[in-house]
């Protein structure tokens, strides 16, 4: 019985364990219920009573045994794994940053049409989504007759009074025009919604930046100006930019906006047309009506204003040739915008 006891106890002392199967194992051997310590314990029965407590106290020693290098095991084979991961880890590797977002395009875009006014001195202003008819169109001086006021053209929420989506953010211009004195420098930027069916080249909601500069002797040079100037940051230093005469009940003179087409350097292409020119926006020179209407005196000040899309604009800026990509959150459009 000795000789046993004593080859147990020079097999624990031997015991070895690298990995957690080596060491369920050894407390399979030598610590649960049916090990050969517990073992030990069974022939205490057979044992004369005279001798029993001598040999209780050798197989407790061999139990404490047995649990004392257990635990050696336990820690030895945790240090074992953390040296592990220490090698496996380079600290030096750059980030996985595969599930990082990206930045819509046309957050993107507003943001740095946000940064190129900012530069000469425009502020942010915003406005309501749901206008009323002051705001949208009396104010900017449409007439009663005017095709938008119809319903083909506008969202209306409510007639009588008229209450509507509005369709522009000329109406934003319009509230800070009355809220605040002159020298005004401010731009528009958000959602609108016009009544149009959904297709590649028309959205029924889409968003505009809108800038408005009122201030004692604002010109038509002022105007062109910043619009030269934006285009260049915007786009690239030798962008050409046109102005057409156009109509809009709000400005007089007033001018649409190309630029030379950045796609095609010009040239000709289906985003052109094959004319070499986009148009950007819609400006003009502050109809003295819409001054007095928000009760700024048309004598002493004039001011510009101008409007565009930011779809378009981003459509330029990443040649995207679908509307529609910018609302329907697939993701592996909107992945490829990661790098911006
Ligand atoms: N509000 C006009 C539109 O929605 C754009 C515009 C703004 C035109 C300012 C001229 C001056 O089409």
């Amino acid at each position: 019985m000795l000789d046993k006891v004593e080859k147990i106890k020079k097999e624990i002392e031997e015991s070895r364990a690298t990995n957690s199967a080596e060491l369920e194992a050894y407390r399979m051997r030598f610590i649960s219920k049916k090990s050969v310590v517990a073992e030990l314990f069974q022939n205490l029965k057979e044992v004369s009573p005279s001798e029993r407590k001598k040999f209780g106290q050798l197989y407790n020693g061999v139990k404490i045994l047995a649990q004392e290098k257990f635990k050696i095991l336990i820690n030895n084979l945790d240090s074992i794994s953390t040296k592990n991961d220490q090698i496996d880890l380079d600290v030096t590797l750059p980030p996985i940053t595969d599930n990082l977002g990206a930045i819509h395009p046309l957050s993107a875009t507003r943001a740095r049409i946000i940064q190129i006014f900012e530069q000469i001195g425009f502020n942010v202003s915003d406005g309501p989504e749901i206008e009323d008819d002051w705001h949208n169109f009396s104010a900017l001086n449409f007439p009663e007759n005017h095709p938008a006021r119809e319903m083909q053209d506008t969202f209306f929420i409510e007639k009588d009074p008229d209450v509507l989506l509005r369709t522009h953010t000329s109406s934003v211009q319009v509230r800070v025009m009355e809220k605040s004195k002159p020298p005004i420098r401010t731009l528009s930027l958000g959602r609108v919604y016009r009544n149009e069916a959904i297709s590649a080249r028309a959205h029924c909601i889409f968003h505009q930046c809108e800038g408005l500069f009122i201030d004692k002797n604002v010109s038509f040079v002022d105007l062109k100006q910043t619009l030269y100037y934006f285009a260049k940051e915007m786009f690239s230093k030798d962008t050409k930019v046109r102005f057409r005469p156009s109509f809009f009940p709000f400005t007089e003179p007033s001018a649409e906006i190309d630029i030379s087409c950045n796609i095609c350097k010009g040239e000709g292409c289906n985003i052109c047309k094959y004319t070499g020119w986009v148009e950007i926006a819609g400006s003009g020179m502050v109809d003295p009506n819409v001054l007095e209407n928000c009760g700024i005196d048309s004598e002493e000040y004039t001011g510009f204003a101008f409007g565009m899309g930011i779809e378009r604009i981003a459509q330029l800026k990443f040649q995207i040739n679908d509307l529609r990509l910018y609302t329907e959150n697939d993701v592996r459009f909107l992945k490829q915008f990661r790098t911006l």
